[in-house]
């Protein structure tokens, strides 16, 4: 008997928590077809992706915006569900230009969400972010934030796109009965998959704090400067919860199984963090234990929008899609350390 695939459209699927996904769909048994313009990955992905699970994938090298190209999509494959990455995501790059992030980020949901209700597409994971919490600590006076808090102030036009992309979705969930709709708040991404094949690609200077570390431990970059080390935290430097890439992967599956399970329409919220909180200075020593290499580091004055300490409370994942990170910050370590020396320098 032919078995029925599981088609899964995955927007942005050949960005950096998009392939891990991809990866992690297959391996559960689903048939996951990619659309992506590259703005934010590079060309080579979709063959490493074919390499790493010795499967060919359907790709489609657009924006989600051409409609053509994904209105023929949807025509050709019946998806079970959508899993929407594609997205601008550079907090900094969000300041300095906002209307590209709400142009971008909420068009693309909004055209993603049309074709949907046109061919009866039932389930929707979205990508949303942590940073939806702002700073929690000046809220409710403690960092590890659950999904029903009501304190929802992103501190910048990215975070605020995430914010408002989860709004359109509660929106469109009560307007379109057949729709549900999962909203997953991710903490921290870091590492790359163990096979050293893909991971993290940042284009230019790296924002984020382990890119940066492996970076200047082999080189690239001269030296890691701390942001800022008299934070109201033990050790002075801000706490995150870092969470493995492939655990973050696994968490979307998770979702989508759940969401083919349920009868009802709905919107649920989960936050994806591995519930523990890691300074900066820590991340550093981790590095060094890990690698056994000495990292160049020096203090600097703190980064703007940077809060002192976030992590989640992942009890509900747990509970409800029997999801939990599994990986430590020190396999993400290895994992991230690898990819670094192996991976195509663009
Ligand atoms: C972490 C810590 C920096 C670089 C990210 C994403 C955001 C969201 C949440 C998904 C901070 C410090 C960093 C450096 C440093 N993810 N740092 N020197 O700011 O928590 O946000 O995760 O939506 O999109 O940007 O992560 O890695 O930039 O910073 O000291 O060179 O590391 O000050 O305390 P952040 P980050």
């Amino acid at each position: 008997m032919i078995e029925k695939l599981r088609y899964i459209l995955v927007t942005g699927g050949a960005g950096y928590i998009g392939s891990h996904t991809v990866v992690e769909l297959i391996n559960a048994g689903f048939t996951p077809v990619i659309i992506d313009d590259f703005r934010n990955s590079e060309r080579f992905i979709p063959e490493r992706l074919e390499r790493l699970t010795n499967q060919s994938i359907v790709f489609a090298d657009a924006c989600c915006q051409n409609s053509e190209v994904l209105e023929a999509l949807f025509e050709k494959y019946p998806f079970e569900g959508v899993i929407h990455f594609a997205a601008d995501k550079a907090v900094g790059e969000s300041v300095q230009d906002p209307l590209k992030y709400y142009d971008n980020n909420l068009s693309s949901l909004i055209a993603v969400l049309r074709m949907m209700q046109k061919y009866e597409t039932k389930s929707l994971v979205f990508s949303s972010s942590c940073t939806v919490y702002g700073n929690p600590k000046s809220t409710t006076g403690k960092a590890i934030v659950t999904e029903d808090s009501v304190h929802l102030n992103p501190d910048s036009p990215y975070g605020n796109t995430k914010l408002i992309g989860e709004q359109i979705l509660m929106d469109w969930s009560v307007s379109n009965p057949i729709s549900n709709v999962v909203l997953l708040r991710y903490f921290n991404p870091i590492g790359a998959h163990p096979s050293g094949e893909i991971g993290e690609l940042p284009q230019g200077i790296p924002n984020n704090l382990l890119p940066y570390i492996t970076q200047t431990a082999v080189g690239i970059r001269e030296q890691l400067t701390i942001f800022g080390n008299d934070y109201d935290t033990p050790d002075g430097t801000c706490i995150r919860d870092y969470i493995h890439v492939c655990d973050l992967a696994n968490a979307h599956v998770a979702s989508i199984q759940w969401l083919n399970q349920q009868t009802k329409s709905g919107v649920e919220i989960f936050n994806i963090g591995t519930g523990k909180g890691t300074s900066v200075l820590e991340m550093v020593d981790a590095f060094e234990k890990v690698t056994e290499k000495p990292l160049n580091w020096i203090y600097g004055p703190k980064r703007n929008g940077d809060i002192p300490e976030i992590f989640a409370n992942p009890s509900k994942a747990r509970e409800m899609l029997q999801w939990s990170s599994k990986y430590t910050v020190f396999q993400a370590i290895e994992d991230a350390w690898r990819w670094e020396n192996n991976r195509p320098k663009v």
